[in-house]
């Protein structure tokens, strides 16, 4: 059970109509400039996912970033990027995908995750899901097992929780 003295949903700004008319977008600027909240929600997230055992933490661009990272020095392991195409200056792999407005591609090295460990991948918003499945079918494609995803927000209407199947999965807030 969760002893932490914020209600998180408190400090998400939504904003409606951004970047689309009819979506309300969940502005996570307005928690991360609150240091407590900010350490409070990774602290969460490690004691959520402690139990899984993971070799690394793996992010996608760019608000994966800052959940995924503090989480992997909160967890004591490596954070790997999962980038927007043409970023990257090694060997990369990539993946095409959908958002819940737009296409894009995301990219990998290919020595980011070494076969066999135990990755967790983080991200800020689980939506669709098809940033987090393109991200699932890169580290799969260089031999990582993804073990669970951790997010700050998911929004259940979206069902992206559905593409993970076989994953363990775990929100911090969930707007229904
Ligand atoms: C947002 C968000 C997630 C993704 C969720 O990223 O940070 O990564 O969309 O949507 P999905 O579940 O429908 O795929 P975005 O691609 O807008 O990039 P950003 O983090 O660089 O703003």
């Amino acid at each position: 059970m969760s002893n932490t003295p914020y209600n998180f949903k408190d400090y998400i700004r939504v904003i409606p109509d951004f970047p689309q008319p009819g979506i309300r977008f969940k502005d996570i600027t307005t928690l991360l400039k609150d240091g407590g909240a900010y350490r409070a929600v990774i602290e969460e997230m490690r004691a959520a996912v402690q139990h899984m055992n993971i070799d690394i933490v793996a992010g996608p661009e760019a608000r994966g970033f800052v959940v995924g990272a503090p989480l992997a020095l909160a967890l004591g392991v490596g954070f790997a990027p999962i980038r927007k195409s043409g970023k990257l200056p090694g060997e990369t792999i990539t993946a095409n995908y959908d958002l819940e407005y737009g296409k894009d591609q995301l990219a990998m090295h290919k020595d980011a995750i070494t076969p066999g460990q135990r990755v967790l991948i983080a991200d800020d918003l689980l939506a669709t899901g098809g940033t987090i499945a393109t991200s699932i079918n890169l580290i799969r494609q260089l031999g990582g097992e993804v073990v669970g995803a951790a997010f700050l927000i998911e929004l259940a209407y979206l069902t992206g929780r559905e593409k993970l199947e076989g994953i363990d999965v775990f929100s911090l807030m969930t707007y229904e």
